[in-house]
Order: C-alpha cells, then sequence, then structure tokens
C-alpha cells in the first residue's frame, strides 16, 4: 500500500507554509511570505503577520493541493505548528487545520515547531540516524538539542541566553544600515571582505562561562561589540568597511555555533549533526561546520537552504514521521501554545 499523504500547515511567524508529503517524498510546499511588508520596521510586527496568515492561508492551502496534484479527500492526516511563536500567527495555522480536518474528516497532529526543523532534512537525505544533535539557528532560537527519537520529542541541550543568531545577523545588518532580513545580505556581503580583520568576541566560551553555559550561546555582547567597532569609525571620520565588519561578524558567530556543535556531538557520542532554521543557509556556516565535523568522524545533514528557512514541508515530514510510527493524534480542541517546550 502507498505510504501515508499527510499535509503540513505553518504560521508560527511571517511564512504561510503548507506542504505536502507521502513518506519521506516531497510532493508540494506552497509559501507565501509578509518578509516585505516587514521590511521597513526592522523586524516581524505581530499583528502584521497574523492578517497576512488570514489571507494568505486558503490560497496557499489551494496552491499546494494543486503542485500535490491531489484534493483534501486524499491527505490522510493535517500536522500543524502548535508552538513555540507568535500567539496569533500560530492561531490562523491552527484554526485552519481544525477546519479542515473537521470538514474532511482527516486526523489532526499539533507538532513542535522546532522538531519539525530537525525532521524537514529527512525530506532530503532520508531516515536520520539516531542519536543525533541538532542545532536549530534562526531568528527566533538558537538551540542545540539531542534527538534520541524524533517521534518523542527532543532534549534541549542549550540555547541562547539573550539574542537568537539570526537576531544578530538582522539587528547587526540594520546597524551597518544592509536593510532586513540581514543574513542573507550579511552572507552576501562578507564574501569581500577579511573575517579576521577584526577580532569581535565569542561569547560564553570562555572556561569561567563553560561551566555553566558550556552549550548556551550569547549573541548580544557580539552585537554591542560591533555597534561599538561602528561609532568609533564614525566618531574618526573613516568609512565603515561593511564587508570586514560583516565577514569578521559572521565569523564569530559560525567559530562559536559549530565549536559547541561539534562538541555536543562528541561529549554525546553521537555521529550525525542536523543543521537547521534559518541561519543554516548561510553559507561560511555550512563550510566550518563540515571542516570540523570531519575531523571528528562526524556527518553533518543540512537541508537545502529553502527547506532551511520556515515552511510546510517540515511541519508535514514531522507528521509523516509521526503517523509512521503510530502515534495517535492530538485532540481537536488542540490549542496554540507560544510558549511551547520542546
Ligand atoms: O527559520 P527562519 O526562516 O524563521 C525563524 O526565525 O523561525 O529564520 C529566519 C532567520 C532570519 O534572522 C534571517 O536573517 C536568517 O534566518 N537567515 C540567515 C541567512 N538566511 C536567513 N542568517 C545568516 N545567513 C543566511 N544566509
Ligand atoms: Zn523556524
Amino acid at each position: 500500500a502507498d505510504e501515508p499523504l499527510v499535509l503540513g500547515i505553518e504560521t508560527s511567524c511571517d511564512e504561510t507554509g503548507i506542504g505536502i508529503v507521502r513518506g519521506h517524498t516531497l510532493l508540494a510546499d506552497a509559501l507565501a511570505s509578509s518578509v516585505d511588508q516587514h521590511a521597513r520596521f526592522g523586524g516581524v510586527v505581530p499583528e502584521v503577520a497574523s492578517r497576512a496568515h488570514l489571507e494568505a492561508i486558503v490560497p496557499t492551502m489551494q496552491r499546494a493541493l494543486d503542485d500535490a496534484k491531489v484534493t483534501l479527500a486524499d491527505i490522510d492526516a493535517i500536522a500543524v505548528t502548535s508552538g513555540p511563536g507568535l500567539a496569533g500567527a500560530l492561531l490562523v495555522g491552527v484554526a485552519a487545520a481544525k477546519g479542515y480536518a473537521l470538514a474532511a474528516d482527516k486526523p489532526i497532529y499539533g507538532v513542535n515547531h522546532l522538531a519539525a526543523h530537525v525532521a524537514v532534512d529527512t525530506l532530503e537525505h532520508g531516515p536520520l540516524p539516531e542519536p543525533a544533535v541538532a542545532m536549530l539557528v534562526s531568528g527566533g532560537h538558537s538551540s542545540l538539542l539531542l534527538v534520541d527519537d524524533l517521534t518523542n520529542g527532543v532534549t534541549p541541550l542549550g540555547a541562547t541566553i539573550d539574542d537568537a543568531a539570526g537576531e544578530a545577523f538582522d539587528k547587526v545588518a540594520r546597524l551597518l544600515g544592509l536593510g532586513f532580513p540581514g543574513g542573507p545580505v550579511i552572507d552576501r556581503t562578507a564574501k569581500e571582505g577579511n573575517p579576521r580583520s577584526i577580532a569581535f568576541p565569542r561569547g560564553l566560551t570562555a572556561p569561567k562561562d563553560l561551566a555553566a553555559h558550556r552549550f548556551d550561546f550569547s549573541f548580544s555582547g557580539l552585537k554591542t561589540a560591533v555597534a561599538r567597532w561602528v561609532e568609533a569609525r564614525e566618531r574618526d571620520g573613516e568609512p565603515v568597511p561593511l564587508a570586514d565588519v560583516s565577514a569578521s561578524f559572521q565569523e564569530a558567530v559560525c567559530d562559536v555555533l559549530t565549536a559547541k556543535a561539534i562538541e555536543a556531538c562528541r561529549t554525546n557520542g553521537v555521529s550525525t549533526l542536523v543543521i537547521g532554521g534559518g541561519v543554516a543557509a548561510n553559507s561560511r556556516l555550512r563550510v566550518l561546520a563540515e571542516e570540523r565535523a570531519a575531523k571528528h568522524g562526524i556527518e553533518v545533514r543540512v537541508p537545502r537552504p529553502s527547506l532551511c528557512t520556515d515552511n510546510g514541508a517540515m511541519v508535514a515530514a514531522l507528521g509523516s514521521r509521526l503517523v509512521a510510527a503510530g502515534v495517535a493524534p492530538s485532540r481537536l480542541d488542540l490549542p496554540a501554545d507560544s510558549a511551547m517546550p520542546l
């Protein structure tokens, strides 16, 4: 018999995503983004995101079904991000999932957004070798997770104690006048710069910090250091070397992320590292992770960039694993939980 056909709905932040998978095979990944509507604010505005989801959800659903050449009746289960994320944004996806589930008499699975970021890798590289370590780096999260069994949740090893990695990219891009979102533009700008030209701080890597924060991150000190460095240049009437600042900042972030991720693998006897979240699209992060992992026989799995950022396919991918594992569906009164734990 065919493997189950699972539809996934993602609305936790500024992307309305609806994906359809069969087993590990991606059939459709329809996306509508409100990112342009937030650009002039320099960050995601929750009310604007919620309204955009409301407008986009039905047409995006239609596009996903058309792309996969299926109808709602063909779907075996509907998965939806029920947290963590922006409360009003999550609510649109959860309400839509319930509506479709009720209308078409389908089981519904509320899933964790972070676990979905890990699960999406299976669409690209097949079943995940477990245990694995996952590093999720996005605009909202920077976490190291231990994955013993994806269908049974994930265990946090560490997380940022202040700004998320993507947030640091966005804030630094803003103070450099490079625009929003910051990650892609810093990535591009850094290509022309020297990553060793400015020694920016590596947060929580000093021996005294490692004792309590071995697998935690801190990026707000780095952001402040970049701001001070730029201010000093401007005070001296010197031009700001955007490429060198971008490259040196990016190097500081990627150095800490990859060092701690590899250490987490070694400490836990794990030989697979999955990287997900929007920052996983960073070109330097990918190269440095590969380089350092290779020295310890660790395999790095990074899905293609379009699957790293928020999308519906990741939710469908996790839903597909849950259905395959025989996990019971959620109740139809499933709440949206903006602060959902792992
Ligand atoms: O996973 P995502 O789409 O949304 C959530 O935050 O959940 O991640 C968006 C974040 C933004 O902060 C963006 O600046 C960052 O990912 N990002 C990047 C790159 N592409 C996106 N950061 C660094 N380098 C990139 N190439
Ligand atoms: Zn995300």
